[in-house]
């Protein structure tokens, strides 16, 4: 696996992510996604929301408001509960999570006995509604996706007439004013989550509970092509901490969020450690309840086959965009000698790969062969991201895909147009990724072999 550098290094040289506010010296915990990026993400996004929601009859999709009326994060419990144990060193005024320092010692400075005692620090960003900056006019940027699914329980239940077990689900921005940002885009400040919210029978939850976690370890490991020695589950119960995978010594005792009985942590093998990549809560009725009680309007649910009513338990798959495309990358990652030189390849499962076919002219110098090449990336690009790209030779534009994982190159060479060339064939070389075989397909086919290729 390579390491963190090497991947920073890739993102920011072939576009994947950048600094947020480079230009001004950056802004920490912030960070910006450039035109590969955002491929990758949004096929991230697609596969997840198809997994979720397309391919399933029983959950449907919202999209709320990042600023919700402050009530919500009372009831929620965000602004009482959501923060983390703060210390600083008297010395070098760094500030530190409290629970990640072990011993005495400042962890930037080394000074001994020179930390505060640690004081609850709440990660919500505040901000003002409406042009008066007064108490009453503060709210907060959520830190969660959740609570506008919570919301809106009664509204997508009533108007899509839900019945029990269903779920709602969301993609979106959250905030959280993090004591310490790192490890790239691992931990940040604004961030993209993906959440479900799965209302169920109360009573049923353990088993929903143990479902989800199965469903969605199953759809990190085939979406995102994860080795079985990479990724794992850390079981969060009051009681204790146990881990079902690899490496079963190696783990933090952790208890449960407030909101929750139990979690399933699904987690990853990052360079810096197993850490978590999604989590699986057992929310119960804790939301449901608590803005019930303080909106004064009822979330309970009428069973018309059994007639009762109640509240229902929730079961919560939630996880992160940012860091599903760091494992991505760190999955897909490998170096290879190829003729005596090293090949580095971005191994992206087919539907997560940003830019599938490059359309490359051998001769640039030639107009028929580029305005050939031209010609053939139009046609493919209603189908398919398609990139044209003349600026280098051959084998550097090769290593180039290769470098962001493009699974296919089309090079147009003189065989392919010029119909004085004794070898004229109206061809074109296909060339493969991951094997790095090259077939030559009519111009003609190319389009329907390729749609075809991105099928399979
Ligand atoms: N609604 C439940 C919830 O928010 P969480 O474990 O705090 O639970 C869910 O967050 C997922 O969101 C995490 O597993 C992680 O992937 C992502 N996440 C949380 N905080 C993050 C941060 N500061 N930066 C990037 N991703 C974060």
């Amino acid at each position: 696996m390579p390491d963190m550098e090497t991947i920073v290094s890739l993102c920011k040289r072939r576009g994947f992510v950048f600094q947020g506010s480079e230009i001004y010296g950056g802004i920490g915990g912030f960070w910006d996604y450039g035109p590969l990026g955002v491929e990758l993400k949004n096929n991230i996004k697609r596969a997840w929301w198809k997994a979720m929601v397309q391919d399933r009859g029983d959950i449907v999709g919202v999209d709320a408001a990042v600023i919700m009326n402050p009530n919500v994060w009372r009831a929620s419990g965000h602004v009482d509960t959501f923060s983390d144990p703060l210390v600083e060193c008297k010395n070098c005024h760094h500030r530190f999570r409290a629970d990640q320092i072990k011993g005495e010692a400042c962890p930037n400075c080394g000074n001994k006995g020179t930390l505060t005692e640690p004081r609850q620090f709440n990660m919500l960003f505040k901000t003002h509604v409406g042009p008066v900056e007064e108490d009453a006019a503060i709210t907060y940027l959520r830190p969660e996706t959740a609570q506008g699914i919570f919301v809106n329980f009664d509204n997508v239940q009533q108007s899509m007439r839900r019945k029990i077990p269903f779920g709602i689900a969301q993609i979106g921005r959250s905030f959280r004013n993090e004591i310490v940002t790192g490890n790239f885009i691992f931990r940040d400040r604004e961030f993209e989550q993906m959440e479900m919210e799965f209302f169920c029978k109360p009573g049923t939850e353990d088993e929903w509970h143990a479902r989800w976690r199965d469903e969605r370890l199953a759809w990190w490991k085939t979406t995102l092509n994860i080795s079985d020695a990479h990724i794992r589950v850390k079981v969060i119960r009051r009681e204790g901490t146990t881990i079902i995978g690899p490496d079963p010594e190696d783990v933090q005792a952790e208890k449960p969020p407030h909101y929750s009985k139990g979690n399933y942590d699904i987690e990853y093998k990052f360079p810096m450690g197993w850490s978590e990549i999604e989590g699986i809560a057992s929310r119960t009725d804790y939301d449901l309840t608590a803005h019930q009680k303080l909106s004064g309007k009822s979330l309970e649910y009428f069973d018309d086959e059994t007639k009762e009513k109640y509240i229902p338990y929730v079961v919560e798959p939630a996880m992160g965009v940012d860091r599903a495309v760091l494992v991505a990358l760190f999955e897909s990652y490998q170096e290879e000698k190829v003729r005596d030189e090293k090949r580095v390849v971005l191994k992206l499962p087919k539907q997560l790969a940003p830019i599938k076919v490059a359309v490359l002219p051998l001769a640039r110098n030639r107009p028929e062969i580029v305005a050939k090449a031209q010609e053939i990336a139009a046609t493919l690009r209603p189908h398919m991201m398609t990139v044209y790209d003349d600026s280098a030779s051959i084998g550097r534009l090769y290593r180039r895909q290769d470098e962001i994982g493009t699974l296919y190159c089309v090079t147009v060479d003189h065989q392919s147009v010029l119909a004085d060339d004794e070898k004229y064939d109206g061809k074109v070389t296909i060339r493969d990724r991951d094997s790095m075989e090259q077939v030559r397909v009519p111009i003609v086919q190319v389009k329907d072999w390729l749609v075809g290729k991105l099928a399979e």
